[in-house]
């Protein structure tokens, strides 16, 4: 498949930076537009369970209109054995925000 592609610069010489404006928000966009489309197929409501210190996904679903529920407690176990806290969030159809700021 990528026989046809020139090879990539030398590590060193490749950008440092992505290629697309910083602050573009693709995850806000990607997850409105599946809320969206997920809705528009008839679902009335959307769950979702973040790590409660997942603090960049929490504010990216407040932002889009999800409301905290709960605080699911010892909710899952990280790779050295220790549990930690979800947090419950949800968003009915009608609250999803389409305009991001
Ligand atoms: C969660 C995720 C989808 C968000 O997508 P993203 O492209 O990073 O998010 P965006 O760039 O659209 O927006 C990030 C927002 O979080 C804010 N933010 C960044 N770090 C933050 C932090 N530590 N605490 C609070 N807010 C933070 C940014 O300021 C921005 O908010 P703004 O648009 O109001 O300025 C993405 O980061 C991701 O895939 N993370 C790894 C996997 C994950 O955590 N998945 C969620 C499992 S439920």
């Amino acid at each position: 498949m990528g026989r046809n592609h020139p090879p990539l610069p030398a590590r060193r010489d490749r950008p440092r930076c992505a290629p697309w404006p910083l602050r573009a928000r693709l995850g806000s966009e990607a997850i409105r537009v599946l809320a969206q489309r997920l809705f528009d197929q008839g679902h009335h409501r959307i769950t979702i369970d973040p790590a409660a210190a997942n603090h960049r996904a929490i504010h990216v679903y407040e932002k889009l209109g999800f409301r905290r529920v709960g605080i699911l407690r010892d909710y899952e176990q990280g790779p050295d054995g220790t549990w930690h806290d979800g947090l419950l969030m949800d968003l009915l159809k009608g609250e999803l925000k389409s305009e991001l700021k």
